[in-house]
């Protein structure tokens, strides 16, 4: 039966994965109009399963399977149906599809808990639109700021304005929130992203901690000049302070064991093949499992871009975007994931994210765990992220074994 279930959850992951904001590409970003249609086919889904669904003042999708007796405690399940450019089909959407299908299981035995379960699909996770990532998580959590809602998109459009687009309302982000006391936990199931499990042949394992990140934007700006008559000694070209800067971040990654540094996007201006580009801005993103590591980090990259523009008369900006601590996984709720892989499967691996969760921003209002679920090569951020049914089994199996043993322990 579980296999029944494991092949439905890969289809709808296959079915979400051809609602694209770009036409040959998987790229769902925040209130984009495939969020729109993701959104109403994971409603669906959701409303088969027995639940009742809203979407809240954000945009976040959530499906609610009533416990036994009324008022009782919510456990949330979830992930994010949002996606980066050129996505996988399986970040964030596996764990929000498994969700619905274990739902779907009491459905249709006609159990109910003696808590309640919500299936969130949150809304941005990725942080693509408006560079800051868990838009969706952090209004639940209660820890979204509303300076945010003046961030503009590529194309000009503040966040406040997407939102309501979109159908939400902005000036309802705070009562969006949830509240801890009617919280039992939130537990995400979400694949690996690395090649541990692989590595270790094992289908699924539980999360320890999720790595702190830093996110900047940064500008040099040169001189913009002619490309045939500007002579070399005398140029402040900004893209090449840029690509010095490139090169020196990996090298300074390399060498601080643990450190993650990355370049993911640059922008040269005025940007013509005869033009020496007179700004570049591009994006960082710094991480490691321990925060003292990544800050240290963060200001010897400051010292760096700034000594390297200094050699070539650049100035240069440099704008925090973002900055998330890293968040150890509830060590109760993380025990009780254990204890259900231990019935599935002869070795309990435990391992740390590298990758940013959802998990985390709810980690602040209730204990929240994660299962990894081991991808074909580590592979991920890439079109060609894959998952086996047969571990998708083993996770969906979990998620029902864990979900019977808080019922029996419910008081
Ligand atoms: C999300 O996938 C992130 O870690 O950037
Ligand atoms: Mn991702
Ligand atoms: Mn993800």
């Amino acid at each position: 039966m579980s296999a029944n279930f494991a092949k439905v959850v890969m289809e709808r992951c296959a079915a979400l994965g051809q609602i694209s904001d770009e036409p040959s590409r998987l790229t769902r970003t925040f209130a984009s109009p495939a969020m729109h249609r993701a959104n109403r086919l994971v409603g669906a889904w959701m409303r088969q399963a027995g639940m009742k669904t809203r979407t809240d003042a954000i945009g976040n999708l959530i499906g609610h399977y009533r416990g036994r007796k009324p008022g009782a405690k919510i456990l949330l399940l979830g992930s994010h149906l949002d996606t980066v450019r050129q996505a996988g089909k399986f970040d964030g959407p596996l764990g929000v599809i498994l969700a619905i299908s274990c739902i779907e299981k009491l459905h249709r035995q006609e159990v109910r808990l003696p808590f309640a379960i919500e299936v969130v699909g949150f809304a941005d996770e990725e942080g693509v639109r408006y560079q800051t990532a868990c838009l969706g998580s952090k209004v639940l959590a209660g820890c979204f700021d509303a300076r945010d809602l003046r961030r503009k998109d590529a194309n000009g459009i503040a966040l406040a304005d997407a939102i309501k687009r979109f159908g939400g309302i902005p000036t309802k982000l705070p009562s969006a929130r949830l509240h801890p006391k009617n919280l039992l936990g939130y537990v995400e199931v979400h694949i690996e992203q690395g090649p541990v499990l692989e590595q270790k042949n094992l289908a699924v394992g539980v999360v320890t901690a999720i790595a702190g990140q830093s996110r900047f934007k940064i500008s040099f700006t040169g001189c913009a000049g002619h490309a045939g008559t500007v002579p070399m000694n005398l140029r402040r070209d900004a893209l090449c302070a840029a690509a010095e800067f490139i090169v020196a971040v990996e090298s300074f990654a390399r060498k601080t064991n643990g450190l993650v540094a990355t370049i993911g996007q640059i922008h040269a201006e005025p940007g013509a093949s005869n033009v020496i580009p007179g700004v570049a801005t591009l994006t960082l993103d710094v991480r490691h499992a321990k925060d003292p590591v990544r800050l240290a980090g963060c200001m010897a990259l400051q010292k760096l871009a700034r000594r390297i523009a200094g050699t070539r008369k650049i100035m240069v900006i440099w704008r925090p975007v973002q900055q998330t601590a890293s968040v150890p996984c509830s060590p109760q709720f993380s025990r009780r994931l254990r204890r259900a892989v231990q019935s599935h499967q002869r070795e309990v691996a435990a391992l740390p994210s590298g990758a940013g969760h959802d998990a985390a921003m709810m980690a602040r209002i209730t204990p929240a765990a994660m299962l990894f679920v081991r991808c074909q090569g580590g592979v991920s951020h890439h079109p060609d992220e894959s998952v086996r049914s047969a571990d998708v089994r083993v996770a969906f199996e979990v998620v029902n074994s864990f979900l019977q043993r808080l019922a029996a322990d419910y008081p």
